[in-house]
């Protein structure tokens, strides 16, 4: 864990904080423990909204780009690969040159690949193995071109997407099997809950009979893409989390492909609330669409808070779960 390898690198001595400055932590996942860094001197900076509230509301100043002058710099590895050197190439020119730059991640997380990548730079690092981890050390150096944030790509099927966001690499089957499972009629006021990059708002748009539709997505970075994908005026873009956003009168239907994962475990309790969340939003007669993997067990939440459900359609792989009456103790919530 983040939190062991840098509490044994600073008081083992060897990793030492400037005693001046700012220090931006990039990307660090909500529930992180920061309280060896100065929080007063800590700029967290994050595309993702539920680590954003999480670290607002422990009172650390949070930005989505890092801003002003830094004299270290503390990366968290995320997953993708594109994404973490991404915030590093961002880590390096964010801070005064040569000053400290810090990457933690765990091996499941490819900080074994990024140390060897750091070599091929010509960078040599220090680093300390704890906890199926490494923590990394070292002056900050410009990083090569491609390794800087990309924004926004072409990809095919004529959409955009960008390093890290789900499904950068095309459309998601999941996502394909519901927008081809939804009926023509969805309602005029719609709320598609994490978003992504706008696969299923496009397909959802595809209806002259939606009036409006809200995109709800905790991910700024799909976001961005959301909005160069759904041009259209009837979408409005919410960089929120989905668990907790409410619209501001309810809706008539709530369409969603409902993220499965925090990090890299299986989370159905994600999807759960979601559920739950998407049950305050409906008017008496609105309904739910949803897709999940088959084997996520979401009918008993769905049972709990809506008075029907069915399986529409599926396949070996995911199933399409459609609910209907919500009920009002879960109506009440909003
Ligand atoms: C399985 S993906 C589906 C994306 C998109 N609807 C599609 O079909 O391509 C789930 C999305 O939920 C987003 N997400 C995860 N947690 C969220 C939260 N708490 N609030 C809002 N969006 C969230 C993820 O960033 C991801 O884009």
């Amino acid at each position: 864990m983040l939190s062991e390898r840098l509490s044994l690198a600073l008081s083992g001595g060897d990793l030492t904080l400037p005693a001046t400055g700012r220090i931006a932590v990039f990307a660090p996942r909500a529930g992180a423990d920061l309280s060896m860094l100065p929080q007063d001197r800590v700029q967290i900076i994050t595309a993702f909204r539920p680590d954003h509230d999480a670290f607002a509301t422990a009172g650390y100043a949070c930005a989505r780009q890092p801003e002003g002058a830094f004299t270290a710099a503390l990366v968290c590895l995320p997953r993708a690969k594109a994404q973490g050197r991404a915030l590093l190439a961002q880590a390096c020119a964010a801070v005064t040159p040569g000053a400290l730059v810090i990457v933690d991640g765990q091996k499941t997380d490819g900080i074994e690949s990024m140390l060897r990548d750091l070599r091929g730079q010509g960078v040599q690092p220090a680093v300390l193995s704890k906890a199926h981890g490494k923590i990394l050390w070292f002056a900050a150096q410009s990083m090569p071109a491609d390794w800087h944030p990309r924004g926004p790509q072409p990809m095919a099927d004529g959409f955009v997407t960008a390093e890290g966001v789900f499904s950068a690499d095309g459309i998601d089957p999941a996502s394909r099997l519901l927008a081809d499972s939804l009926p023509e009629k969805l309602g005029t006021h719609v709320v598609d809950l994490g978003a992504g990059w706008g696969y299923l708002a496009a397909r959802i748009l595809a209806r002259d009979n939606v009036r409006s539709l809200d995109l709800v997505e905790a991910d700024h970075s799909a976001l961005e893409c959301a909005r160069r994908n759904v041009t259209d005026p009837r979408a409005q873009f919410h960089w929120a989390d989905a668990t907790t956003w409410r619209p501001a009168t309810a809706v008539d239907a709530v369409v969603m492909n409902p993220p499965f994962h925090s990090g890299r475990a299986a989370d159905p309790d994600l999807g759960r609330a979601f559920i739950a969340a998407a049950a305050t939003m409906l008017t008496p007669q609105g309904r739910l669409w949803m897709v999940a993997n088959r084997h996520l067990p979401y009918e008993a939440t769905l049972a709990q808070h809506f008075a029907e459900v069915v399986e529409l359609a599926g396949d070996n792989r995911f199933k399409i779960l459609a609910a209907a009456r919500p009920l009002s103790k879960s109506r009440a919530r909003r």
